[in-house]
């Protein structure tokens, strides 16, 4: 294979705030100066791979303005192969972020040039589905492209797919998928009222939804991951949080290369907790990506 991961997915210019709480409906607080990050879950899942050495694709779409020049700068930098990052007249999608004392954010993105990336756009690009062991996929794009994303894997190839923001998938897409992987938000919308309190029961209930394994991610309390056999839990290194936002765009890229490499799912979930882990102790999303270097516990 000459990639270690393709990431079909989103690219955002993300527009940070911090504030001390956020406002209720109708009211007003001041927050602090403006940051601007590259972000975005695709983006963000494939600078993440990079850092940590996997050779990486994205297939996105940008817009031609200083939000997308950003995200180019930053995805370069990496070592992120662009060559599937297409330029559109639309703008650049823009992430509106609040992150509150405790590194929580609230998130809201305007998908701008993100939803003109289209089912074509998969089917133009089968060169990099042939070259890669393992696609990463969110929701930031248009769902008819995410089914097609799952129709486009080579031969042995491993879908990974994080439903955020979540939205129904087609059971075509959920079959693919190997592993799921979701936080408490997208397993309670995926499960709906029956969802219940413990997140063993959302593993077991989602892996009846049709994918072959599924991950639940715990935030400071590390992972699950089940698959038909059982259900495994991988603990997260105790970390001080600074800023959440993409934490979880970085479990879930180390998670899908480290598959790609022959690891098991448990195993590659151990190593995606320490990656996000070191990821929620600096700010922003993609420049608090760490090397292998850079990991709680030391590189291995
Ligand atoms: O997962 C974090 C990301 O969500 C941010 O970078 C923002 O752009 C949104 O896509
Ligand atoms: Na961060």
């Amino acid at each position: 294979h000459d990639y270690g991961l393709l990431v079909v997915g989103s690219a955002n210019a993300d527009l940070v705030i911090g504030v001390e709480r956020r406002p209720a409906p109708g009211e007003t607080v001041l927050g602090s100066d403006l940051a601007v990050h590259p972000g975005g879950k695709g983006a963000n899942q494939a600078v993440a791979a990079a850092r940590l050495g996997a050779r990486t694709a994205l297939l996105a779409k940008v817009g031609d303005d200083e939000h997308g020049r950003l995200l180019l700068t930053s995805l370069r930098t990496a070592g992120v192969d662009t060559v599937g990052v297409l330029v559109d007249k639309t703008p650049t999608g823009v992430a509106v972020i609040t992150v509150d004392p405790s590194g929580d954010n609230s998130i809201v993105v305007s998908p701008g040039a993100n939803a003109r990336l289209t089912p074509d756009d998969i089917r133009a690009a089968r060169t990099l589905f042939a070259l890669a062991p393992v696609v990463s996929v969110q929701l930031e794009i248009p769902l008819e492209t995410v089914t097609e994303v799952a129709r486009s894997l080579a031969p042995g190839a491993r879908l990974v797919l994080n439903p955020s923001p979540p939205a129904p998938l087609p059971p075509e897409v959920l079959a693919a998928c190997d592993p799921l992987i979701v936080n408490e938000h997208e397993a309670r919308f995926m499960l709906g009222e029956s969802a219940g309190e413990d997140p063993h029961d959302w593993a077991q209930a989602l892996l009846a939804l049709g994918p072959r394994s599924v991950v639940v991610t715990l935030g400071a309390d590390g992972a699950l991951v089940a698959f038909s056999h059982g259900c495994v839990h991988v603990p997260s290194p105790k970390v001080a949080p600074v800023d959440t936002t993409g934490a979880g765009d970085a479990f879930t890229a180390a998670l899908a290369w480290r598959l790609g490499v022959g690891e098991d799912l448990t195993a590659a979930a151990a190593f995606a907790a320490r990656v996000g882990a070191a990821a929620v102790t600096r700010r922003g999303a993609q420049e608090s990506y760490p090397t292998v270097g850079e990991l709680p516990g030391g590189g291995h």
